[in-house]
């Protein structure tokens, strides 16, 4: 495998098709491409000592069969909540949570374990996590394998073998832990994760503890996975130049999604190919959207605003300004309707 480094931009829309394809023939279909994650309304609250904590409040997702996600937010705003709560490992407190057909809210504990054990994969932060240190890398990818009892003996080997291989460190199959770098490290923790052949894999800020080369390499490695082997990658970073690896960027803030990056190739009038980058502000179910904090501020916004509709698009001026001359009164109602 050559695994792009540093500044070279993948064909993020040839890994795109390659990944859809193949998400497609494991859903046995493309009727089964759209909302393999979704989140609506999504509410998770911890409560420590009589204090109460909204991680999430009302969070709306959706993320298609086949899709590389990236969730980037500040620290605190909710990404680990959010993780946690699709990976299995924490229980929303209300809203919808769904992978596949899978219902977040209502597993009993069996169907919890199995569901950790065939229908995700997850790479944590902190390298030391995602490894056992007394074991040599191929033996720490064959460990789920034989925990699950999915595979054993020499067909475990090969596998493990050839997914250490595919993210690119086949070379450290019979290394420990700390015969391996950090890069290393969650390149192993990737093939480990998808041992037993997850439909999803999460990832959160598996780059945190990396340089950014080492960094570039370890989203080679999630892009292989998403398009060779069709699995759905959701990674979790609060790097916002993850953006220029990936297709699609979905920021949260104070525990809602907010806006969205979407990048997508076009040959310009000089026949040069070129990346288009849009961003999206992300209108949820009640027609709730959050402006970016630079809008706001630009504008002196603050408590109510006033809205037009255009044939085209709405208008939005602050609503302190002006005596209602020309504003929409019964005009704008009637428009609206
Ligand atoms: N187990 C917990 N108990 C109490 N508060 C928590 C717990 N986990 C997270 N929080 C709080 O929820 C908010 C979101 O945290 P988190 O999801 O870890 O954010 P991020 O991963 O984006 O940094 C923070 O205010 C954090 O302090
Ligand atoms: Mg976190």
């Amino acid at each position: 495998m050559s695994a792009p480094t540093g500044d070279v931009v993948p064909d993020l829309a040839l890994l795109e098709r390659r990944a859809t394809e193949r998400a497609a023939a494991r859903a046995g279909g493309a009727d089964r491409l759209r909302g393999h994650v979704v989140c609506e309304g999504l509410v998770r609250i911890f409560k420590t000592d009589g204090v109460e904590v909204v991680a999430l409040q009302g969070l709306d997702l959706v993320i298609d069969r086949g899709e590389l996600v990236a969730i980037v937010g500040a620290s605190g705003s909710g990404k680990s909540t959010l993780l946690n709560i699709l990976s299995g490992l924490d229980v929303p407190t209300a809203g919808v949570a769904r992978v596949g057909d899978v219902d977040l809210l209502s597993m009993s504990p069996a169907q919890r374990l199995r569901y950790r054990r065939h229908t995700v994969g997850f790479v944590w932060q902190q390298t030391a996590r995602n490894l056992l240190p007394y074991l040599t890398a191929r033996e720490n990818v064959e460990l789920p394998m034989r925990l699950a009892r999915s595979r054993r003996g020499r067909a475990a080997r090969q596998r493990a073998a050839e997914l250490l291989e595919l993210v690119g460190v086949g070379y450290c199959a019979d290394r420990r832990p700390d015969q391996l770098s950090g890069g290393e490290q969650q390149r192993c923790a990737l093939a480990v994760a998808i041992a037993n052949d997850p439909e999803v894999l999460f990832a959160d800020e598996p780059t945190g503890e990396l340089d950014e080369a080492t960094g570039a390499e370890v989203f080679a490695a999630l892009r292989t996975i998403n398009a060779e082997l069709g699995v759905t990658v959701v990674v979790v970073t609060h790097d916002p130049a993850v953006a220029t690896q990936v297709r699609r960027t979905v920021a949260i803030r104070d525990g809602r999604t907010a806006s969205e990056v979407r990048r997508s190739a076009r040959v310009g009038a000089d026949g040069v190919e070129e990346v288009v980058t849009e961003e999206y502000a992300v209108l949820d179910r009640s027609g709730r959207l959050q402006f970016p904090a630079a809008f706001v501020s630009a504008l002196g916004l603050r408590d109510r605003v006033r809205l037009t509709l255009e044939p085209d698009h709405i208008e939005v001026r602050p609503g302190d300004v002006g005596t209602g001359t020309g504003a929409p009164g019964a005009d704008g109602a009637g428009e609206s309707r």
